[in-house]
């Protein structure tokens, strides 16, 4: 394992999400220094110290401690983790007005230390958090990442592994659009080794059918675990901890996060899921995937609803 010297994460909210992601990045060694920040300053300190004390069987020391934003001037990356979270049946984007003054704060603090990183948002409504983290911010588009469809893509990859008997890994398909419930499946272009999944489907008959139920359980996954546990926080720690490695260790590697558009599908200005390449500068390009029809409509209409939340971002 190639463990990252020098390199520093600071993560901002320290509830399930957060703590999760931290102790993700502290077990795949992705940095040498951790910051932990929460108005629960009790908590979070707590929360550092338990980490500490599990060090000798980390498979790289990180030094972790609480902190506060003036650790932010240094990091390479800060990830805002903050906000509340969904209740049971509350959807992502009834979250706005709460989670928008909370990162009005929160970035203004960050910036206000002079941070020059990256910024990966986590809280929902993510899309339009992250859209809102730019705006707040000044940065760069490339360097303010929203977690986007990266769950949704793999619970879709999840429930085609099992459908097709392969591991997740070896399923190329994506959930594009909002994290929300407009997120689409697209079909069109999925495969396994160049097989194409839609066709395999409909050849078994139902494929129209397999295909929505397919789509629903990826859709309604957040719904259904909040129902069971309260909240999810373990499948979008490893979603945060798999773009930190592709920042972190420079990758270049594909995975659909949100991004701001700029002429891709047709869209200008807002943040949304799709494939793009991540490196150490943050999005190097976005890949704008060939969409069938039906898609494309689909695309569009997920673009508008975000763009309508999006105007509530006000400077
Ligand atoms: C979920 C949260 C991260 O989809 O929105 O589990």
């Amino acid at each position: 394992m190639a463990y990252q010297f020098g390199k520093k994460i600071v993560v901002i909210g320290t509830g399930a999400v957060g703590i999760s992601y931290a102790f993700a990045v502290l077990n795949q060694a992705l940095c040498d220094e951790l910051v932990l920040i929460d108005l629960n300053e009790k908590r979070v300190a707590a929360e550092a110290r338990d980490m500490r004390h599990g060090m000798l069987y980390a498979p790289s020391p990180v030094k972790v401690k609480e902190g506060d934003y003036a650790d932010c001037a240094d990091a390479d990356i800060v990830c805002i983790c903050a906000g509340v979270p969904q209740k049971v049946g509350e959807t992502r984007l009834q979250l706005i007005d709460n989670n928008l003054n909370v990162f009005h704060k929160i970035v203004g603090n960050v910036m206000k230390h002079g941070f020059g990183g990256i910024f990966l948002v986590a809280s929902n409504p993510v899309d339009v958090l992250s859209y809102a983290t730019w705006r707040f911010s000044g940065l760069p588009k490339e360097r303010v990442i929203g977690s986007g469809t990266i769950l949704d893509t793999a619970r879709l990859c999840n429930c085609l592994g099992k459908a097709f008997d392969v591991s997740p890994t070896s399923v190329d398909a994506h959930m594009i659009g909002e994290h929300g419930d407009s997120v689409i499946a697209a079909w069109s272009t999925a495969s396994i080794a160049g097989v194409p999944l839609k066709e395999a489907l409909e050849k078994s008959g139902d494929g129209a059918a397999r295909m929505a139920q397919i789509h629903e359980n990826v859709r309604s996954a957040a719904y259904s675990i909040i129902e069971g546990k309260g909240a999810t926080y373990y499948g979008i720690a490893m979603g945060l901890a798999r773009i930190t490695q592709a920042i972190l260790r420079n990758q270049q590697v594909v995975l659909t996060v949100s991004v701001l558009l700029d002429g891709e599908y047709g869209e200008h200005n807002v943040y949304i899921g799709t494939p793009a390449v991540l490196n150490g500068t943050g999005i190097a390009r976005v890949i704008e995937k060939p969409l069938d029809d039906d898609e494309r409509t689909k695309f569009a209409h997920s673009a508008k609803i975000l763009r309508e939340y999006q105007e509530k971002v006000s400077d």
